[in-house]
Order: structure tokens, then sequence, then C-alpha cells
């Protein structure tokens, strides 16, 4: 179990113990790969993560960091809009991750946006299998930020309960622009 520290790291421990080895998975805000890294750890040899960004820099930036573990041949990497992931990602995956926000060291112009964040989140809902899991953790600390953030949790709150367990993580001693955590379960 990774210990508390922040909604970042909190997603993570939702993936450890949940991705088994075979697993697909996708990472819809490749950035620097590490959250890229650690799914293809977990989906091992036979599984398979497709990984996006908008940004060449970042799929680089990826694609070296998965090739220095040896995972990258566990990886399919889309220089395309997570609002897309329709057009490559077949259904059944198991799980679904989205770090919002800008490439760490990048552009802070080129973030996430609310309207192709809630195409790409309502995608990966139906894109998961029964008992997929969504993660997704949002940066308030700016305006688009803040936005998204109000976006994604008012959508969260409307999915229908018999077919998704929505929860939301705050962690209430951090102030009110730390990360947060969204976390969706299929039934
Ligand atoms: C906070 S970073 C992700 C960090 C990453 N998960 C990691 O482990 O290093 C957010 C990334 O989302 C990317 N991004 C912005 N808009 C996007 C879009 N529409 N589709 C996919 N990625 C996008 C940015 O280019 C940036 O690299």
């Amino acid at each position: 179990m990774i210990p508390l520290r922040n909604a970042r790291y909190l997603s993570q421990s939702f993936l450890e113990g949940f991705v088994r080895p075979g697993d697909t998975c996708v990472d819809a805000t490749l950035g620097n790969g590490h959250d890229c890294l650690r799914l293809c750890q977990l989906v091992g040899e036979e599984g398979l993560v497709h990984g996006f960004d908008v940004q060449e820099q970042a799929l680089q930036s990826s694609r070296q960091r998965l090739a220095q573990a040896g995972v990258l041949e566990r990886a399919h990497l889309h220089l395309l809009s997570h609002g897309q992931m329709e057009s490559v990602v077949q259904p059944g995956v198991r799980a679904v991750l989205f770090n919002l926000g800008w490439l760490p060291g990048g552009d802070h112009g080129v973030t996430t946006r609310t309207d192709s964040t809630l195409q790409a989140i309502h995608a990966s809902l139906r894109l998961l299998q029964s008992g997929g899991r969504l993660l997704v953790c949002c940066y308030p600390g700016h305006a688009e930020g803040s936005r998204e953030l109000e976006a994604v949790r008012a959508l969260a709150s409307a999915l229908d309960v018999r077919r998704f367990n929505a929860l939301f993580c705050e962690f209430v001693n951090q102030g009110a622009e730390s990360p947060k955590l969204l976390v969706v379960d299929k039934a």
C-alpha cells in the first residue's frame, strides 16, 4: 500500500493489485511517461498500454523512459488527443488513467481542456470492461484546471449508480487548490 501523500500517489495505489498481468490499460495523458511506465510494469509482458499525448516532446520523453526500463514493446504511443481514443483502442480496457494539466518542464499553455477532457472521460467509460476502473487526477490551481475539476465532478455525480460507483478524494489539509482524485469503477 502506497502511503497517503497526495492525489497523484493515491491514484497509483488504486492501480496496484488492481491491474493484472495481461490486461490492456490506457494512459490518457502521457506527459513524461512516469504513469505509463508503472502501467507497463503492472500489465507485464502479455499486456498492452495505450498512451496518448498531443505533444511530440511527451511521446519522446515517454518512449525513452519505457525503453530504458525495457518495457517499450508493451506500449502503443499515440500522438493524438485522448478525445479520439476510441479510434485506436478496443473495448475491454481494465483501467484508464488521466493526470490532467500541462507537461512538467514544458509549455504551460498546452494544458488539458475541459471539453476534450469530458469527451475523453465519456469515451473511457465506454471502453472500460465490466469491473474496470477510471482514475482522474485534477489540478484546480489554475483557471482551466479549476473549470475541469468542476466539470469532472459534475460528470461523475451524474453517473448512473446502477452502472458506476464514483468516489471523489480530497486531502482536506492540503489547501483548496491541492490536486483531487476521481475514481470510478464500472459495474
Ligand atoms: C500532467 S501531464 C501528465 C503526466 C504524466 N502522466 C506522467 O506520468 O509524467 C499532462 C499531459 O497531458 C497532455 N495533454 C494535454 N491535452 C491533451 C489531450 N487533449 N490529449 C492527450 N494529452 C493531452 C499534455 O501535453 C501533458 O503532457
